[in-house]
């Protein structure tokens, strides 16, 4: 890939898609398709495809379509699913939690080593095999174990002092569920996931269904 002309993020943001639908393709046992089949399954025209997919070097042959293993496999080392991602999560919670106990994440290559709390009736407990160890740890635990990303379930109030410790600790990058703005150096990745925004659009289209287009 040419890294003079930087992929612009709508590109990225629709990777993961392209990469979750040649995986079904492929646990079907499909292993060829075309960019229009790719476009009726993700919603995105045959072109748009096609584009995206040539920012990194040209993957399909005319008359032939797509490799789908080739393809797969090539998206997942472009997205940087082809290695182990050390992870903490501060904020024990609900959220801390449910995210814990999904084991998607870590067979994505997500691996959590440990959640972190400031209440003492959760310290000493257990989610999985993952233990929740006091936040006054945290720091520590992230230097000693390389962590590389850090995920934010406390509540809002509590996000930016996560953040500030994530920082300090040499997070590379923050997976964020807190509904705040947080203020991190530039060279630490933020992304954000409000579950709220995504809601509240179900809600505008429930109530505008004729601007609703699936994507
Ligand atoms: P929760 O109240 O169940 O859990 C928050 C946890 O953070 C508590 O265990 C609390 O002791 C801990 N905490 C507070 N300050 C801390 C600190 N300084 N260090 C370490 N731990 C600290 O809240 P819940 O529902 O899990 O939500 C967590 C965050 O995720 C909130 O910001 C919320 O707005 C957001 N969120 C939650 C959703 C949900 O479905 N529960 C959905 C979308 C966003």
């Amino acid at each position: 890939m040419d890294r003079d002309n930087k992929v612009s993020i709508t590109v990225i943001r629709r990777l993961p898609k392209y990469y979750r639908y040649l995986g079904e393709l492929l646990r079907k046992g499909i292993n060829r398709v075309s960019s229009q089949e790719l476009s009726n399954m993700t919603g995105f025209t045959a072109s748009q495809i096609r584009q995206d997919l040539n920012n990194f070097g040209g993957f399909g042959q005319q008359g032939y379509g797509y490799n789908v293993e080739e393809l797969h496999t090539q998206l997942g080392k472009i997205l940087g699913l082809d290695k182990v991602y050390k992870t903490v999560i501060a904020g024990a919670g609900n959220l801390g939690q449910a995210v814990a106990n999904y084991k998607g994440f870590e067979d994505a290559g997500f691996k959590i080593l440990s959640l972190f709390d400031k209440n003492p009736k959760l310290i000493g407990l257990k989610i999985r095999d993952l233990e929740i160890r006091d936040v006054d740890e945290l720091a520590d635990f992230i230097v000693e174990n390389e962590v590389e990303i850090g995920i934010i379930t406390t509540p809002k109030e509590n996000a930016q002092e996560i953040a500030d410790i994530y920082m300090k600790s040499g997070i590379k990058g923050i997976w964020n569920f807190a509904p705040a703005d947080l203020k991190v150096n530039e060279d630490i990745i933020i992304e954000n996931v409000h579950l709220n925004e995504s809601l509240f659009t179900l809600s505008y289209f429930l109530n505008n269904k004729s601007d609703y287009v699936n994507s």
